[in-house]
């Protein structure tokens, strides 16, 4: 028997016996400021037991595990060693995400990790290659794909009601203060996080960006560090060109505060706007070329309207991620979050960075190795701030 065929028997006998528990048990892997939100959570998802907590320090491994009452560990191929799990949830700094997620699959367990995926694509190439490979659930923790209006305008994009792609914007303030950066020793260097708002902040509506236009054909990008101490870019910007000729432009900081995120999706049938969560969709009558072609009026332009969009209120967050998660091990459930579709954001931000340091329009996929060698030589400058005072593990309140 082939053995794709034979990873697909096995995996639909686990999640038969998986099944007729009604839950996974799950260890939560990095225990700060992100992952005590999912220790919080995971005890509220009915499909869902957290057994376990493992954190490289040993003093919140400790206080994690007594206070959620469950096993901790220091080093997480104990925790695998261990094994008295079904899945786990990384939410270690980024480098870590690959590492740890291909070690979890190929000692049988299925993986639900933060975001970004990985730093590079090569890595994210592997992180998707062990899952296929293994068979196991990989999933990315993308819980803005859960947003009622984030939902309603990706129906609108996959519908095809936007028509062929003419203009994309995508501008996002995403306001960060030093107290901030100098909360860890790892953020924001290229040793210990590889990257500024490209890999941090940004990644999760750059996914919804992707998700809705498609992935440009090339860019040009530059990146900054503009308003802090830090190692890595705080703002960037891009511009866009897609297959059909359609251009974009995208810019995002840690240095402005919000409100002002905004993403337009401009094609020749109609126009998608997300203006602070707010979804608008403006169809035109006909598609621009099929009006053009009927038009002789000189100063004529085509009829549209403004489309009400019904707002579904659904379950959100990143509990739901997780729900998903352990759905589609228990009976299958299509994932929200495919580790395999999660690469798309990553792919746009490496090239941004690879363009700014190169100088030069980058063309997707982008050359694995070129990237490799850029982080491997920023990560060999690098040291990690000696301005951090103690490593504060709390997340955005809005993560609890
Ligand atoms: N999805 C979201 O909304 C969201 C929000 C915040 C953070 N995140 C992501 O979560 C991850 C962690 O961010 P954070 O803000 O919680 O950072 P943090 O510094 O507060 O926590 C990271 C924890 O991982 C531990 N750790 C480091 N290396 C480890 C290893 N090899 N094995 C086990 N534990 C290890 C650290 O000791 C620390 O406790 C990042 O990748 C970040 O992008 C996601």
């Amino acid at each position: 028997m082939k053995p794709k065929v034979l990873r697909t028997l096995f995996f639909l006998q686990e999640s038969a016996e998986l099944a007729k528990q009604k839950q996974i048990r799950v260890a939560v892997i990095g225990t700060g400021g992100m992952g005590t939100g999912h220790c919080n959570n995971l005890p509220k998802v009915e499909e869902t037991k957290l057994v376990a907590v493992c954190d490289i320090d040993p003093a919140t491994a400790k206080e994690t595990g007594k206070r959620c009452g469950v096993k901790s560990f220091v080093k997480y191929q104990d925790l695998l060693d261990w094994g008295k799990m079904d899945g786990v949830v990384i939410a270690t700094p980024h480098y870590f995400h690959p590492v740890i997620g291909c070690a979890a699959m190929k000692a049988g367990f299925h993986c639900l990790s933060e975001k970004p995926m990985a730093v590079t694509v090569g890595e994210a190439d592997r992180f998707i290659k062990t899952a296929e490979k293994t068979g196991k659930v990989f999933s990315v923790m993308f819980q803005r794909r859960t947003e009622p209006g984030i939902k309603a305008a990706l129906e609108i994009a996959r519908s095809g009601r936007i028509g062929k792609l003419r203009r994309t914007l995508l501008i996002s303030p995403e306001f960060r203060s030093q107290a901030y950066y100098d909360s860890g020793t790892w953020r924001a260097t290229w040793k210990g996080e590889g990257g500024g708002i490209l890999l941090n902040q940004a990644p999760h509506i750059m996914d919804i960006f992707v998700q809705l236009a498609g992935m440009p054909k090339r860019l040009i990008g530059r990146t900054r560090t503009l308003a802090h101490n830090i190692e890595v870019e705080d703002h960037a910007e891009a511009l866009l060109e897609y297959e059909n000729g359609a251009y974009g432009y995208f810019y995002t900081s840690t240095t402005e505060p919000g409100p002002g995120q905004r993403i337009e999706i401009v094609g020749d049938r109609g126009k998608l706007t997300i203006a602070d969560g707010k979804l608008s969709f403006v169809e035109y009558e006909t598609s621009l070329p099929e009006w053009d072609a009927k038009n002789t009026e000189m100063w004529g332009s085509p009829k549209k309207q403004e489309v009400p969009i019904e707002i579904k209120d659904c379950p959100r967050g990143h509990a739901e991620i997780a729900r998903n998660w352990a759905r589609a091990i228990l009976y299958g459930e299509p994932l929200i979050a495919p580790g395999s579709e999660a690469i798309g954001e990553l792919e746009l931000s490496n090239a941004i960075i690879l363009s700014s340091f190169t100088n030069k329009p980058v063309d997707f996929p982008i050359d694995r190795k070129e990237y490799e060698d850029l982080i491997a030589d920023l990560k060999k400058k690098s040291t990690f701030k000696k301005t951090a005072k103690k490593s504060e593990r709390i997340t955005d309140p809005a993560h609890k």
